[in-house]
């Protein structure tokens, strides 16, 4: 098991806002985190990566205590894609960008085999002709691809991202998600994404947790998680899951 959270209870201030929280993540298998606005999925994964440090419960990466481990050695575990990235850091190249991920790495200043492994690494995404790009000059999609190349830089095999479509159209989401169901498949990634489109979700994920509340309301295989009765019990609105061209759909009636 790569991540495994147990009971895990945070609070920012006073009442906890993830009330004894658990899930699992395996090798090969992307896990979708799906809930309302407010329920708690980016704090969650803010706690999995120790951004956050969880009040109560525990949480084992490759079986070890995220609490007991270092910033540098999670980093080698844990790629991180924030939701809304952008810009905050001078007007880097996105050949700079992927570099940075070399940092738990690199000695002090990266070296030739940093830069080599940031050339791999955008010519597997077909990247190569943008790395002199300047990274806000990119387009959403572009720059989603960007964050993921920096996350394979740090040559974790776990990737935690935060709502990595919702800025995209619908050929860029598709794009993102195929790509992470890519390294999945070929590279026994395992990616655990906040996914807001449920549709997608159920396209894309091999299991789902739906959150509620700061709390787990269902988990298991996508198929069983995404389900109309859960949809109206956590989102209050009415949809049907139906097979269309071989395979199931969201639609919210
Ligand atoms: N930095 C913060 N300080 C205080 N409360 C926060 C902070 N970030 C989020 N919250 C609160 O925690 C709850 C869960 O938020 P969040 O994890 O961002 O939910 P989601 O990602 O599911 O939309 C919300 O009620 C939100 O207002
Ligand atoms: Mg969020």
């Amino acid at each position: 098991m790569n991540v495994i959270a147990n009971d895990v209870v945070f609070a920012y201030h006073s009442s906890p806002v993830l009330n004894s929280v658990s899930l699992r993540l395996e090798p090969s298998e992307v896990l979708g985190i799906i809930g309302p606005n407010g329920s708690g999925k980016t704090t969650m994964l803010k706690c999995l990566n120790r951004i956050l440090s969880h009040n109560q419960g525990e949480i084992l990466i490759h079986d070890r205590d995220v609490a007991k481990l270092k910033q540098i050695d999670i980093a080698k575990m844990i790629g991180y894609v924030p939701q809304h990235a952008g810009g905050g850091h001078g007007m880097p190249t996105v050949f700079e960008v992927v570099l940075m991920g070399r940092r738990p790495h690199a000695a002090w200043q990266s070296g030739k085999r940093d830069e080599e492994k940031t050339w791999e690494i955008l010519a597997s995404l077909d990247m190569e002709r943008f790395a002199s790009y300047r990274y806000d000059q990119l387009s959403g999609g572009q720059r989603q691809k960007v964050l993921i190349a920096r996350a394979l830089a740090q040559e974790a095999s776990i990737l935690l991202l935060d709502e990595p479509t919702s800025s995209l159209d619908i050929k860029h989401q598709m794009d993102v998600m195929d790509l992470l169901r890519d390294l999945v498949r070929r590279e026994g990634f395992s990616v655990c994404a906040i996914v807001h489109d449920l549709d997608l979700a159920i396209k894309y994920c091999d299991k789902a947790v739906m959150m509620k509340e700061g709390r787990i309301f269902a988990a298991g295989e996508a198929l069983d998680v995404i389900t109309a009765e859960n949809i109206k019990s956590v989102y209050g609105v009415e949809a049907a899951v139906d097979v269309v061209h071989g395979r199931p759909h969201v639609m919210i009636v």
